[in-house]
């Protein structure tokens, strides 16, 4: 392999998230969905600078990008590698960060040569993290470990009614998917991990604040998120008296700050938003019959996540009942916390103290694949850089070039490290 790790830290990252960032539908920021055109144009982005590095490239059926030494052989599982990588998807109107970085930076480290006796380390780019386009769960990383039951690629399906199995085939056409697994589940993982790794901008504002360049996450929060549907009685707004109304807008409102309310009432880290709300039929002269409100609630405890669960029901219930609408809370989909491999934390933290970067452990408030891994029972880490203003999910996300720098030079010591000693 021939990357010069110095050329690598100074301005090639930047350049790199760039020039992937330019992978993206129309519109402020970078919007990249599973499967869609611009997903296709960064999936062969990609593997063409792996290429150019001298990588080998493998894809796998649900398209999840693999980069690795040419010697090392996708499917012979009995050869235990290090997995370092991140997500190749964004929200909608993202940023150029939000996965980019940690698969950037994978690729790269995954052609530096290594101390001999070394794990192989493969990079890889999962194919979905955000549920943008389908509520499944990070398809990406349960793929690649190969828990994906064969009904999801029909029952899984976009707000055009696409399946994952239409949108996964519509990608394969194009060369950006390999062949499904025979066998009762359509994805088999290629290589066996001994661990796992993902590098990520921090999302949030306590790295910046604390002025410190690593932060060394050992939990990471769950979530849950509703479609809450609300039905009340659509009727002429100029001839409605007011104490006769079932508004679904105005409920959907007060829910909205009930939910926020309740949030700051538990503290941090608890966090509860409402992202969408949709209202029919959405005109001047008509009291609003029924509304669509989209929630989500936060936590690194588990038992605290169930309980704001059962919390959240009951006050959107409440808020209902006590207006006369009918409400229908259902669940889209949920994330358990996660704890993160404490040899792994351990071993970071004395790595940075050595190199004398300014860190510190912390819990993520962001999903991310890392979970997947690390509940499937693989020794997990996820390591972040600070975010300016903490501000990310958003065309403004941005982290200059010396922490990028910064969080490299720290993933590839961090890696070889591993690779030369797994953790047990
Ligand atoms: O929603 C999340 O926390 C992640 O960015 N997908
Ligand atoms: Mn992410
Ligand atoms: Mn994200």
């Amino acid at each position: 392999m021939t990357v010069n790790p110095l050329d690598v830290t100074s301005t090639l990252l930047s350049e790199w998230l760039n020039a992937l960032g330019t992978c993206s539908a129309p519109g402020p920021g970078v919007t990249r969905l599973v499967y869609d055109p611009a997903w296709c144009q960064a999936h062969r982005w990609l593997a063409g600078k792996a290429r150019d590095l001298g990588l080998a490239v493998h894809i796998d059926g649900a398209g999840n990008l693999y980069f690795h030494d040419p010697s090392i052989t996708p499917g012979n599982v009995a050869r235990p590698v290090v997995l370092v990588g991140s997500h190749l998807d964004t929200v909608i109107h993202g940023g150029r960060y939000d996965g980019a970085y940690g698969l950037i930076a994978a690729l790269l480290l995954a052609a530096e040569p290594r101390p001999a006796g070394s794990t192989a380390v493969v990079a890889f780019a999962t194919c979905e993290e955000e549920e943008s386009r389908f509520r499944a769960g990070l398809m990406g990383a349960r793929s690649m470990l190969g828990q994906v039951e064969g009904m999801e690629l029909d029952t899984v399906v976009d707000a055009a009614g696409i399946t994952w199995r239409q949108a996964l085939e519509q990608a394969r056409t194009r060369g950006c998917a390999g062949p499904l697994a025979d066998g009762p589940r359509p994805f088999a993982p290629p290589f066996k991990p001994t661990a796992m790794l993902e590098l990520h901008i921090e999302q949030g504002p306590v790295l910046e604040n604390e002025l410190l360049s690593l932060g060394i996450v050992d939990n990471i929060a769950g979530y849950r998120r509703y479609r809450v549907r609300l039905h009340g009685e659509g009727r002429h707004s100029g001839t409605t008296p007011m104490r006769m109304r079932r508004d679904a807008l105005s409920g959907a409102a007060e829910i909205v700050l009930a939910v926020e309310a309740y949030a700051k009432e538990l503290g941090e880290p608890a966090v509860a938003t409402a992202g969408r709300i949709e209202v029919q039929p959405g005109l001047f002269n008509v009291v609003p019959g029924t509304c669509e409100l989209w929630l989500e609630v936060r936590h690194v405890d588990r038992q605290s996540l169930a309980a704001m669960e059962v919390e959240l029901g009951d006050r959107c219930r409440r808020i209902a009942d006590g207006r006369g609408v009918n409400i229908e809370i259902e669940e889209a989909s949920r994330q358990e916390p996660a704890a993160l491999s404490a040899e792994m934390v351990r071993a970071a933290e004395t790595l940075a103290a050595g190199l004398k970067i300014p860190h510190r452990r912390m819990p993520s408030g962001a999903a991310h694949d890392t979970m997947v891994f690390a509940r499937a029972g693989i020794p997990s880490l996820l390591v972040f850089v600070p975010s300016r203003h903490g501000v990310s999910h958003s065309p403004e996300e941005y982290t200059d070039s010396e922490n990028l720098a910064t969080g490299y030079r720290f993933l590839t010591e961090l890696v070889t490290r591993i690779a030369l000693a797994p953790p047990r």
